[in-house]
């Protein structure tokens, strides 16, 4: 499938949100206060027009430039337009002129509403990010919110991604994956397509497309099964079980394979706004303030070498090696329980 497939799905066959036939394309995070007082701010046709599957505001955006792959109407842009704040700027790039239309209509309405303007879309194809001539290193952080999956070369994201990234920044993305390669008779379907189940990855495929790009430890941050609401949508992927995950991927040097234990330690600081309580690195590091937290050598790289370091304390150093650290898994990382196709979609 390529990209004029989802031009047509994404500006002609969808007209909003209740268009979808899974929920594929849907959030179901809880938002938190911050998320939810900022979306208010969104205006109401972009929300309409919101396909994403996942919640792709990290944490500490302040005054950086931001990214969006595949923004669409552009909600997530305009949600991190506020996050990054006025001294921060977001760049959206999508292929569908239609939402492109939606995202930029609304720009000086976002801009009075936040009292700047620090926002701007491009119309381009995310396969080929090196045409629209973006600088290298020129953003620190990258999101994408169910867009990948709809691309085939995805491994040319990857690496436009990794070329894009300031070290020490990350992509940090929300999208739709398989317990297994999708059957090749699906891979046509446009209808498959468009609702992000034919382009999903394998995850063990996106691990190693990741780790080429030279995203070295990929984590994890959040997962869960999607719902197939549509009997027929259903019954054509029957067999395979599909996923929404966020992950996040850090741009940096020296990453192992596997998490190695050199008897590190941090101890979050609480000064995070949003997250002063605990910080959430991923599903396996909720970091709580105060704390002394043990953490693997690559850990201790994504938040000694990122934007993060200011908040954390850090205990040692990689002079001594302890072995591996326990828990470094290869089977299927996301929870299945309840990872039933049948499940009635319930959307955004
Ligand atoms: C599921 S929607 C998600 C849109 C947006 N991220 C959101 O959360 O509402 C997928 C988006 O990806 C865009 N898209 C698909 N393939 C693309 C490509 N190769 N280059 C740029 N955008 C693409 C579509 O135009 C569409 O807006």
């Amino acid at each position: 499938m390529n990209i004029e497939n989802s031009r047509r799905y994404y500006g002609e066959v969808l007209t909003g949100s209740a268009d979808l036939r899974t929920d594929a394309c849907c959030t179901a995070d809880a938002p938190s206060s911050v998320i939810r007082t900022a979306l208010a701010n969104v205006h109401e046709e972009v929300r309409a027009r919101y396909y994403g599957c996942g919640l792709v505001v990290p944490d500490a955006l302040g005054g950086l430039s931001v990214l969006d792959l595949g923004s669409g109407s552009g909600q997530d842009a305009y949600l991190i337009a506020q996050m990054v704040g006025e001294d921060g700027s977001v760049t959206g790039v999508d292929a569908t002129p239609e939402q492109l239309a939606v995202a930029n209509r609304h720009l000086e309405w976002h801009a009075e509403r936040f009292g700047y303007a620090n926002v701007r879309f491009l119309e381009g194809d995310i396969e080929r990010l090196d045409e629209l001539g973006l600088p290298d290193a020129s953003f620190d952080v990258i999101v994408s919110n169910c867009v990948i999956n709809l691309v085939a070369d995805k491994a040319a994201v990857f690496r436009a991604a990794h070329r894009l990234l300031k070290p020490g920044g990350e992509l940090y993305f929300s999208d739709v994956y398989a317990d297994r390669r999708v059957a090749a008779e699906l891979l046509q379907d446009p209808v498959l397509h468009g609702e992000c189940l034919a382009g999903a990855l394998y995850w063990g495929d996106f691990d190693r497309l990741a780790k080429q790009a030279g995203f070295g430890d990929p984590r994890l941050v959040t997962d869960r099964p999607l719902g197939i609401g549509d009997a027929a949508v259903a019954e054509k992927v029957e067999g395979h079980r599909f996923f929404s995950a966020t992950y996040r991927l850090f741009k940096l040097d020296g990453l192992e394979p596997q998490c190695e234990d050199y008897g590190q330690a941090v101890r979050y600081r609480g000064t995070i706004a949003g997250s002063e309580r605990a910080f959430l690195l991923d599903g396996h590091h909720l970091i709580e303030a105060g704390r002394l937290f043990p953490v693997c050598g690559n850990t201790w790289k994504m938040l000694a070498e990122t934007r993060f370091a200011e908040h954390f304390e850090f205990f040692g150093d990689f002079s001594r090696h302890f072995g591996v650290f326990a828990g470094c898994g290869t089977t299927l990382p996301y929870a299945s329980e309840g990872a039933d196709i049948s499940v009635a979609a319930s959307c955004c």
